[in-house]
């Protein structure tokens, strides 16, 4: 299923084609939930959401302002190691704003419960989350997500800017790496 020659160890789960077609739904269900002249901004969370996050704003027939935050929530491996550091935070406040999270997976949950109570301190005036995919059978704290792209298996998924060391999130479609070989950690 491989198109490219270094990704040989990848089987496609979900297509370019796939993504495009889920995101302009979920576009139009995000943009519909707010009036034409209300605000909207919408948080990315780095590096995994910024694909997500391009072609999201792209079909958004509306005004919308962004922002990015980074979190780092596993090492290099696939484990979540449970604990949540911030990277870099945003530039603006939210006060006030309808913000919605735009998160590329929900695993454990671990990460977006951290970011859902820093961001709800900021007292916006509502909050809400964008997940391209949930992982439902890996979560391990109950976590609100309003729009979510694809439920999937507890697979470990790559590409469409999700990663394994960094790696594959130039992939235009999400794989999973399949058979031994894995690559080798740097
Ligand atoms: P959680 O805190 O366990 O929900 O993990 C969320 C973060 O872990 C995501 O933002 C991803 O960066 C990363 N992650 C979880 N599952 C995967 C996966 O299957 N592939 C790549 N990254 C993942
Ligand atoms: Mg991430």
């Amino acid at each position: 299923m491989a198109d490219r020659a270094w990704d040989a160890t990848l089987s496609v789960l979900l297509t370019a084609e796939q993504i495009r077609a889920r995101i302009a739904e979920l576009a139009r269900e995000i943009a519909g939930a707010y009036g034409p002249d209300e605000d909207l901004h919408l948080v990315a969370i780095l590096k995994g959401a910024f694909l997500f996050l391009g072609d999201l704003i792209r079909v958004m027939d509306r005004p919308v302002t962004i922002d990015f935050m980074a979190v780092s929530s596993y090492g290099k491996g696939t484990r979540s190691s449970g604990e949540v550091r911030m990277v870099k935070d945003l530039d603006a406040g939210l006060e006030g704003r309808n913000v919605v999270i735009v998160e590329d997976i929900v695993d454990t949950g671990l990460t977006l419960s951290y970011l859902q109570e820093i961001l709800r301190a900021r007292s916006p005036k509502t909050l809400r989350t964008a997940c391209l995919l949930s992982k439902p059978s890996r979560r391990k704290v109950d976590v609100a997500v309003e729009y979510i792209g694809f439920t999937i298996e507890d697979h470990f998924v790559v590409g469409y800017g999700l990663d394994y060391a960094e790696r594959y999130r130039n992939l235009p479609y999400i794989g999973v790496i399949t058979g031994d070989r894995r690559p080798p950690l740097p």
